[in-house]
C-alpha cells in the first residue's frame, strides 16, 4: 500500500519520487519550506498529494511557530500559504488545500481558540484533508471501476496512482484498481510521459509492485496501438478541471484524447472534487506551468540537445469538454453538458 506523504512528530515524511525506481528514500521535512520545497522540486507530485503536503507544511509552519499571540500567528500563516501558492500553479487541490486551511484557522480564531489549541486543531484538519483524499479516491475506484469491462486494456498518461494522491488508491489507477477489486481482467498500457517520465518510472513502478499487468510505450506510439484495437478505455487523471469539463492533465493529454476519440475508444478522467475549479469558467483560464528546460534538453545529466537550443517546456494542456467520455469523482460519474452535471455534484 503506496503512501506518499506523511505526518510524523517528526515533520512531514515524502517518499522522494525523483529517485523512483531505483531507489525508495523517505525525507523527513523539518519546516514549511522545506515543504514547499518538496513540492516544487517534484520530491512529491499529482495534484491530489500536492494538495495533502500543502496541509501538512500549513500545519508544520503553525507548530513551529514560536508565540502566543493569535494574531501573530494569523501573520505567519498569510506567510506561509502565499510561500505554498508559489510552488506550483496548474494543480489547483494546492489552493484548495491552502484555502481550507485557512477557513479552519478563522473558525478557531473566531472561537477565541488560543495558539496552542488552534496549531492542534490544523494539524488535525490537515490530517482530514489526508484521509478524505484516501476516501475520495476508494469511491472513485469503485464508480470508475464499473466502467471498465471485464478483458480489456486501459490506456493511460503519466501517473494518476497512489503516488499521486494520499495513497492506496489514485485516481486513475485507482479506477483500475476498482476494476481488479471486482473481479475484472484488467491491463495497462502506460505513456512514459516525457519530459519527466512520469508514467516509466512511477506507474510501472507502483503496477509492478500490484501484480497488475503493465505494458510500458514511448508516448508517440499510443496512435498505433489504439488503431490496431488494443487499447479498450484511456483513464487519466487531472490537474484542474474547469467548470464547463475542460481538463487539465499531463502535457500530452490532449493528443492521446484527440486519437481516442478517432478511434471510437472512451477517455475518462478520474479526479476528486478538490479538482474541479469552478472559478474556472473553461480550460482557458487555467494557468500551464512551464518548467526548467533541462528536463527537455538532458536525461539524468547527459545533454541530448545542443546547447542553445530555443525549448519549450508546457507541463500540461487542455483537453476540451467534447472529447472526454466521463469525468469519475466521489460523487459518482459526470456526463455531459458537465456545466450542469459538476455543479450537481457540489450541490448534492
Ligand atoms: O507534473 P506532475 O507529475 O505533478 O503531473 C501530474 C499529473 O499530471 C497527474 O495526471 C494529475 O496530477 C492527476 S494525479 C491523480
Amino acid at each position: 500500500m503506496i503512501i506518499p506523504v506523511k505526518w510524523t512528530d517528526e515533520g512531514v515524511n515524502m517518499l522522494d519520487q525523483r529517485l523512483l525506481p531505483n531507489e525508495e528514500k523517505w525525507l523527513i521535512l523539518k519546516s514549511f519550506t522545506e515543504v514547499a520545497d518538496g513540492i516544487r522540486d517534484m520530491v512529491v507530485r499529482g495534484a491530489p498529494a500536492i494538495g495533502v503536503a500543502a496541509a501538512y507544511g500549513v500545519a508544520l509552519g503553525a507548530k513551529n511557530f514560536v508565540g502566543t499571540n493569535v494574531d501573530d500567528l494569523e501573520e505567519e500563516l498569510d506567510y506561509i500559504c502565499d510561500v505554498m501558492g508559489k510552488t506550483r500553479p496548474t494543480a489547483v487541490n494546492l489552493f484548495w488545500a491552502i484555502e481550507r486551511m485557512k477557513r479552519t484557522f478563522q473558525k478557531a480564531k473566531s472561537e477565541g481558540k488560543s495558539v496552542l489549541e488552534i496549531k492542534q486543531i490544523l494539524i488535525k484538519d490537515a490530517k482530514n484533508i489526508h484521509d478524505e483524499d484516501i476516501e475520495s479516491q476508494r469511491l472513485i475506484a469503485q464508480f470508475g471501476g464499473e466502467l471498465i469491462e471485464n478483458d480489456s486494456t486501459v490506456l493511460t498518461h503519466c501517473n494518476a496512482g497512489a503516488l499521486a494522491t494520499g495513497g492506496v488508491w489514485g485516481t486513475a489507477l485507482g479506477v483500475v484498481r476498482g476494476a481488479v477489486n471486482q473481479g475484472k481482467k484488467v491491463s495497462v498500457i502506460a505513456d512514459e510521459t516525457r519530459p519527466y517520465l512520469q508514467g516509466a518510472r512511477l506507474t510501472a513502478w507502483e503496477l509492478l509492485q500490484d501484480d497488475i499487468p503493465v505494458t510500458l510505450i514511448t508516448d508517440n506510439m499510443s496512435g498505433h496501438i489504439m488503431k490496431q484495437g488494443k487499447v479498450q478505455a484511456v483513464v487519466v487523471g487531472s490537474d484542474r478541471i474547469a467548470a464547463n469539463g475542460d481538463v487539465a492533465n499531463k502535457i500530452g493529454t490532449y493528443m492521446v484524447a484527440v486519437l481516442a476519440q478517432k478511434h471510437g475508444i472512451p477517455f475518462y478522467v478520474a479526479a476528486p472534487l478538490s479538482t474541479v475549479d469552478m472559478n474556472c469558467a473553461t480550460g482557458e483560464e487555467i494557468p500551464i506551468e512551464e518548467r526548467n528546460i533541462r528536463e527537455i534538453t538532458h536525461v539524468q545529466n547527459i545533454q541530448l540537445a545542443p546547447e542553445g537550443i530555443s525549448v519549450s517546456n508546457y507541463a500540461f494542456d487542455v483537453t476540451p469538454n467534447e472529447l472526454v467520455t466521463a469525468i469519475i469523482t466521489e460523487k459518482g460519474v459526470a456526463r455531459a453538458p458537465y456545466i450542469e452535471s459538476l455543479k450537481k455534484m457540489f450541490e448534492e
